[in-house]
């Protein structure tokens, strides 16, 4: 199985690219990529600057990963009870591009973590709601409340939501 995964955040202490990073690592027979959204920054989406210069390349290029991937690993920042800026100006380019959907039908298996209680509840409804409306089907959900007490060395320390993790994980892979 080829999977892409990648945080929905530019912070170079991303947290969820930390949870992403470690979810990627229990797929251990398959073949994962853990991509930074940082290479792929373009500018904040206008339909004039999309009508003047077309699509950016980098979003083609990550448009092309996600189509070539058989699961894509998503770990969403909460920015105000919902995505970060530089994550939905991805997903509003990459919602542009004709005759595909926004992660080209590929399975995705969605995760969010915040330093607070609610895990990025918020952003995660969002996606929730949203990424099936948009061609892809949500194949897991995975919230890590309070990261600090609960992802420690690069794992998950709390040993309930490690063993739901591991079980979504485990059911995926089937
Ligand atoms: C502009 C901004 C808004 C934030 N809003 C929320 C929020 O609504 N809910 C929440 O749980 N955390 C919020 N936070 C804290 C983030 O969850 C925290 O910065 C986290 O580390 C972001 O994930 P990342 O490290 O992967 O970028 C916010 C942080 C910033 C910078």
């Amino acid at each position: 199985m080829k999977i892409i995964a990648f945080a929905g955040s530019t912070s170079s202490t991303s947290i969820n690219r930390q949870l992403v990073s470690y979810a990627a690592s229990l797929f251990n027979e398959s073949e994962s990529e853990v991509l930074d959204l940082n290479d792929y920054e373009v500018a904040i989406y206008s339909q004039d600057k999309e009508q003047q210069e077309g699509i950016p390349n980098s979003i083609v290029s990550l448009a092309a990963k996600t189509d070539a991937a058989d699961l894509i690993l998503i770990s969403l920042a909460e920015h105000n009870g919902s995505y970060s800026a530089a994550f939905k100006n991805t997903y509003d380019w990459l919602s542009r591009i004709p005759n595909r959907k926004v992660f080209g039908e590929t399975p995705v298996f969605l995760m969010a973590t915040s330093p607070g209680g609610r895990g990025g509840a918020g952003v995660l409804e969002a996606a929730q709601g949203r990424i099936p409306r948009d061609g892809s089907e949500l194949v897991g959900v995975f919230s890590l409340p309070s990261f600090g007490a609960n992802f420690l060395e690069g794992k998950i320390a709390n040993e309930e939501k490690d063993t739901e993790l591991k079980q979504l994980v485990q059911k995926i892979k089937g």
